[in-house]
This record gives structure tokens, C-alpha cells and sequence, in this order.
């Protein structure tokens, strides 16, 4: 085994400590990763404080991880020591299942098994997330970085990224099309740069009227205060896909209506509290859906569809003892738009 360490919380109501653990011996397939960069999603949050239900302790977060590879498996041909890496969500997947066969290893029907919080094939060992100096991950749930000189604003595109890119090219955003972005954090800062490369006509709807001018610099074409009964009043039927990743208690209906005949809802943000639909808008044959991060092969287009439009993340770029001040903040809405942690604080705390 190979001796890692970490920030981690022992509970839902602990704050991130160091934390000492254990990694595998690399296998055959398997890449050893020094850990450099790792940003901090709402999704950390959400499961360090338990509320999804779902969470398993000591807890080490972290989806976004941006790295160096150390060590190769004998079998290992994607990649060599030295190279530029990422992680995201997940690190392993049953590979045979029909989704598996189809590139949806997030959609695995045996579960996928995700960065932290989720449980190996063995069934016994949790896996541990980004918030540390090392990793160890079979090749096939490697991605390949180019070289950037922006490696810390590349970590947020692993989930961040990834989580909106899917969507919009499910939908078939493109030239013109309306996209509706509600809520400007880290996935919707994101969202408006990929809707932008896309050609799309991109309206951000936010609470917080502060974040107006920067909505514009990131691309978008208008910003919609959702708490301005009038404005919202003006868009309604306005909109092919509206994308929501608001990460607390909210009304989604007054969304629903924005929507034209047959346009569609996609619900990425994932609230501890869900919110009711009221039928009488669907009734309009509008669709609501979700989308959940994914597919390895995706997710490699979307890091060099990024790649090639300059696209990386807006960071607040902070040393590992900040991370709590950080989540609070970040909580508050108070973050533009993407926290990472420059991993080489872990060393010297
Ligand atoms: N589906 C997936 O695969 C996936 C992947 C990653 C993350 N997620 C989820 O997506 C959500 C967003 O993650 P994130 O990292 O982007 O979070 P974030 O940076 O905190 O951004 C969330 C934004 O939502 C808005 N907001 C927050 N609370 C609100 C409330 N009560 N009412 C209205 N608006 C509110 C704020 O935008 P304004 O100030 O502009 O209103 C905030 O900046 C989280 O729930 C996360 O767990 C899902
Ligand atoms: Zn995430
Ligand atoms: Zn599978």
C-alpha cells in the first residue's frame, strides 16, 4: 500500500482536517497520479455535510483533479510518467453493461464507482476523493490534459465542465439556440462558456443582481434578475433548454414556463431539498430531465473541445489550510465562480 494523506471530515458536522490514508499498489492498468490541482464542487459540500443521505466517514472530497502521472501499471498504454492528467467523477464502472458497451459509464447499471464516497468493486474499500497528494486509478478513467499553462483553471472542467457540456450536446445546443442558464456558481459559469462556444443565444438567470456584469464578460447574451416578477414575465415561452444548477431550495416552475412548446428542462443541480412541479406547465408538452456528469469518452471531448476554444475555469486559486473558509463561502454564493486548491500546500500545510 502506499501511504497518502488528505483533508477529510469524520462526520456531517466536522470540518475538513489533515488526514493520513492509504492508496493501492498500483496495478497492471493502473496510473499513480501526484495530485496538483483540485477544485471544490457544491457536490463536496453536499456529501461532506450528508445531505444527499448517502454519505460514508472519514470522507475525502474532491472530483476535480488535475495532475502528474508518477507511475504506470506493466500493462498500462495510454499514458507515461511525467504526463498531464485528470480525474473527475468516477473511477471505475463495470465496463459490460449496456452502458458501459455505449460510453455511459456514468449510467452504469451495476452503479459506477465514483471519486469518493462510493465503494470499489470489492465492495468493501471507499474510494477517496481529490483533496490529497495522491491517487491511483485504472487507465481507463484517466483523462489526457493537454499542455496549458492553466492547469488550475482546466481541475473545474472534470466535473464542472463535463456536468454541462453533457446536456448541452445532448439537446443539440447550437447556432441560435435558446439556452436558459439558472444559477451563476461554478457549473453555470462553465455552462455560459461551452453555450457560448456553441453559438448559442445564452440568457443567465440569477438572485444575485451583483453577478450581472460578469455574466455578460463570461459570454452571456442577457441576464435576468429570477426575482423580478416583470422581467421574468418577458421570457416567458422564450427558451429551447433551460439548464438548472441551482444548489439550494428553489422553485423551478417559474421556469417550467419559460419554456416553448416541446422545449426542455434539464435539472443538473442537485438541492437537498427537491422542488415540486406543477403539472399545468408540463401540460404545455414541455420536458423536464436531469443529467448526471458524464461518459469517459465525453468527457474526453469535452477537456479538448475546451482545449481548442480556450475555455478553462474562472478560480479563486487557494492554499489547502483555506479549504474550509472556503466551503463556507462557497455556501454563501461567495465564490467567483470555482475554488481549487493548489495541492503543493498539502506538503508543507
Ligand atoms: N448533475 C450532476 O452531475 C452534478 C455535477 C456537479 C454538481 N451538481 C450539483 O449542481 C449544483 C451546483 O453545483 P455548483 O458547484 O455549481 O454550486 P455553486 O457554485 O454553489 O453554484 C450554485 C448557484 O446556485 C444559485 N443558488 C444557490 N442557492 C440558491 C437558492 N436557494 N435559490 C436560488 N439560487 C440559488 C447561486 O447562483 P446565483 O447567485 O446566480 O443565483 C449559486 O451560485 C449542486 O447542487 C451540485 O451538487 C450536479
Ligand atoms: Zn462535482
Ligand atoms: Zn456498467
Amino acid at each position: 500500500m502506499i501511504k497518502a494523506h488528505g483533508y477529510a471530515v469524520q462526520s456531517s458536522t466536522s470540518n475538513l482536517q489533515l488526514f493520513s490514508f492509504e492508496r493501492r499498489d498500483p496495478k497492471e492498468q493502473d496510473v499513480l497520479i501526484q495530485i496538483l490541482f483540485c477544485g471544490i464542487c457544491h457536490s463536496d459540500i453536499h456529501q461532506a455535510r450528508n445531505e444527499w443521505g448517502i454519505s460514508l466517514y472519514p470522507m475525502v472530497p474532491g472530483h476535480e483533479i488535475v495532475g502528474r502521472v508518477l507511475q504506470v501499471g506493466s500493462k498500462v498504454k495510454k499514458f507515461k510518467v511525467n504526463d498531464l492528467v485528470g480525474v473527475g467523477c468516477m473511477v471505475d464502472s463495470c465496463r459490460v453493461c449496456f452502458s458501459c458497451r455505449h460510453d455511459l459509464q456514468q449510467f452504469c447499471e451495476q452503479g459506477a464507482t465514483l471519486t469518493y464516497n462510493s465503494y470499489e468493486k470489492d465492495g468493501k474499500t471507499v474510494t477517496m476523493g481529490g483533496y490529497s497528494n495522491l491517487i491511483v486509478v485504472n487507465e481507463d478513467f484517466v483523462l489526457k490534459i493537454s499542455a496549458t499553462n492553466n492547469l488550475a483553471g482546466t481541475a473545474p472542467l472534470l466535473c464542472a465542465g463535463i456536468t454541462t457540456y453533457s446536456p448541452l450536446r445532448h439537446w443539440k445546443v447550437g447556432k441560435g439556440t435558446k439556452v436558459g442558464i439558472v444559477g451563476l456558481g461554478g457549473l453555470g459559469h462553465m455552462a455560459i462558456k461551452i453555450a457560448q462556444a456553441l453559438q448559442a443565444n445564452v440568457t443567465v438567470f440569477t438572485t444575485s443582481i451583483k453577478k450581472r456584469e460578469d455574466a455578460l464578460r463570461l459570454g452571456a447574451n442577457q441576464v435576468v434578475l429570477s426575482t423580478d416578477t416583470s422581467a421574468m414575465e418577458k421570457q416567458v415561452k422564450n427558451f429551447d433548454l433551460i439548464l438548472d444548477t441551482v444548489s439550494g431550495d428553489h422553485d423551478i416552475n417559474q421556469y417550467l414556463s419559460l419554456l416553448k412548446t416541446d422545449g426542455t428542462m434539464v435539472m443538473v443541480g442537485l438541492p437537498e431539498k427537491h422542488p415540486t412541479i406543477n403539472l399545468w406547465q408540463l401540460l404545455g408538452r414541455r420536458n423536464i430531465s436531469g443529467s448526471f456528469i458524464g461518459g469517459i469518452a465525453e468527457t474526453q471531448e469535452m477537456l479538448d473541445f475546451c482545449a481548442k476554444h480556450n475555455i478553462t475555469a474562472d478560480i479563486e486559486l487557494i492554499p489547502i489550510a483555506k479549504v474550509n473558509e472556503a466551503c463556507a463561502r462557497l455556501v454563501k454564493g461567495d465564490v467567483k465562480y470555482r475554488f481549487v486548491i493548489d495541492m503543493s500546500s498539502l506538503a508543507t500545510g
